[in-house]
């Protein structure tokens, strides 16, 4: 089932008990969205919408995407499920298949993905007579985060050069009732559009969207390569063809299903101190120059929902939506690096930080081949430290790969650092913001023909015949 709106996708979650309506008054500083960041701490993880926050008319809701089922819903099926779609979509047919019953699978699987664009909203929505951010019920969520911040809002830019779209969630921190902080970093789609827009007259128009169906939504966070654009991307996931809209004051499209539109600009020469802001790392992000939105005009639904979320510490949702990323892009990265059996991104070290891959090792240098592959694909490049093991490890085991860490490397030949690399923006430790280093750590078997001219130790592993004994055994002798 694909959601037609935010509101069919609640209706959704309210069936399934998934969903908690709060009429009680609830303080959007501080307090809504640590009722959200508990809800999902113990475990239960329901999404809440506020109907009655302090100071606003407007409904809040968040924790959309805070469980698995959840996400899966929203993704019509499993996630892995989702990856092998994609990769049979780039896979060249073999001589055996018909050519075409191949392109009638190609033609089905891309139906959706040019957007249908319309020329306005009609009935459904109307334009605010004034611009006021002040109107929504938009959180603080830690206590020295630098003010109130737009956590979730889809961000859609144009390159002035290429004509290509993109839409990225970049959060906001709200500087004025017309204004905002634009937290695009340096290396994603915005940040992209707008260097290339630097030294034009005119300033970048933006649009941005508050609230839209979750599919929506979770492909704004997609990391797609270049030229796919998240719209697409969504038509494919969907299936079916995306109804968009044309702006007013922007030569860019939106989703029809908006709950709210700000459209403005961005002027590529301004900048402002941005945060601190409590992050996806569990610190404060410092502050740092960034970009300003100016709001043109705003465009809302009638009775619109703000969606919101929280990202801080390991519960959280970004956890839920990064894992479902993992699976469904494995089997792409796999096209491009066929030694790749799996990959774990892991949320403990807040995904890309630590990324622990298991490969079929067939030649000498081929885990450090795998690193500097992974290090230069897509949002990839944030990783700061991979680890490469032999197929035999389950990576998703963490004993597994602790053994495997501690009995299969030599420090002095087996790890290594990359200087002067690309660094995500979030890395707190690096020495610049944006610049620092990699760690490789080669856990694989080594051969004679890596220099290794002991024998390698084999690994303990019964008879396959004394085990079945054994169980049988045990069952017949009560202990299992
Ligand atoms: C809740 C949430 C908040 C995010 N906030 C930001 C942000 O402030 N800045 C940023 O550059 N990326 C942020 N991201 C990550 C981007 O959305 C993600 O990297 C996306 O793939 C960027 O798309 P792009 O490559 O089209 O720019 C956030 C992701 C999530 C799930």
């Amino acid at each position: 089932m694909v959601f037609e709106d935010l509101h069919e996708y609640l209706d959704f979650l309210g069936k399934n008990k998934d969903l908690v309506r709060i009429e009680d008054s609830v303080d959007p500083d501080l307090e809504l969205t640590y009722l959200l960041s508990e809800e999902e701490r113990v475990g239960k993880g329901r999404a809440l919408l506020f109907q009655n926050v302090e100071g606003s008319e407007i409904p809040c809701v968040g924790n959309l995407f805070s469980t698995g089922e959840k996400m899966n819903a929203v993704l019509g099926g499993d996630a892995i499920e989702v990856g092998r779609r994609m990769k049979n979509l780039v896979r060249v047919p073999d001589n055996t298949e018909s050519m075409i019953s191949r392109g009638m699978e190609m033609l089905k699987e891309l139906g959706g993905i040019r957007p249908k664009v319309s020329g306005s909203f009609g009935s459904s929505h109307h334009t605010l007579e004034k611009v006021d951010l002040d109107r929504y019920p938009i959180p603080r969520t830690w206590p020295m985060d630098a003010g109130r911040y737009i956590t979730m809002p889809l961000v859609i830019t144009r390159d002035p050069v290429t004509g290509q779209k993109n839409m990225g969630m970049y959060r906001m921190q709200v500087l004025d009732s017309e204004t905002t902080g634009m937290h695009w970093q340096i290396h994603k789609g915005g940040a992209g559009h707008a260097a290339e827009s630097r030294g034009r007259k005119e300033p970048m128009d933006v649009a941005v969207v508050l609230g839209s169906d979750p599919l929506s939504i979770f492909s704004s966070v997609a990391p797609l390569p270049d030229g796919i654009d998240e719209f697409s991307f969504r038509g494919l996931l969907a299936k079916k063809r995306f109804d968009l809209v044309r702006g007013d004051t922007v030569d860019l499209e939106y989703p029809k299903n908006s709950e709210i539109v700000l459209e403005g600009y961005v002027d590529p020469q301004e900048t402002r101190m941005e945060g601190p802001f409590g992050d996806h790392t569990g610190y404060y992000s410092l502050e740092e120059e960034f970009p300003v939105f100016h709001i043109r005009k705003i465009i809302e639904k009638k009775n619109p929902i703000y969606p919101t979320t929280i990202v801080g510490k390991l519960w959280h949702e970004d956890v839920v939506m990064g894992k479902a990323i993992e699976r469904i892009f494995l089997p792409l990265i796999q096209l491009q690096i066929p030694e790749v059996v799996d990959i774990n991104t892991m949320e403990e070290s807040v995904f890309h930080n630590m990324v622990v891959v298991s490969i079929k090792k067939r030649y000498p240098g081929q885990a450090k081949k795998v690193m500097f592959a992974l290090w230069g694909l897509g949002q990839l490049m944030f990783s700061k430290i991979i680890v490469v093991v032999d197929d035999n490890i389950d990576i998703h085991d963490r004993k597994q790969v602790i053994w495997a860490l501690s009995t299969r490397i030599d420090p002095q030949r087996d790890v290594f650092v990359v200087p002067g690399t690309v660094t995500d923006s979030l890395d707190h430790p690096s020495m610049l913001f944006n610049y620092g280093s990699k760690l490789g750590i080669d856990a694989t078997r080594k051969g004679e023909s890596e220099g290794y001219n002991r024998k390698w130790p084999d690994v303990l592993e019964m008879d396959d015949e004394v085990r079945k004994t054994v169980a049988d055994k045990g069952k017949k002798l009560g202990l299992w």
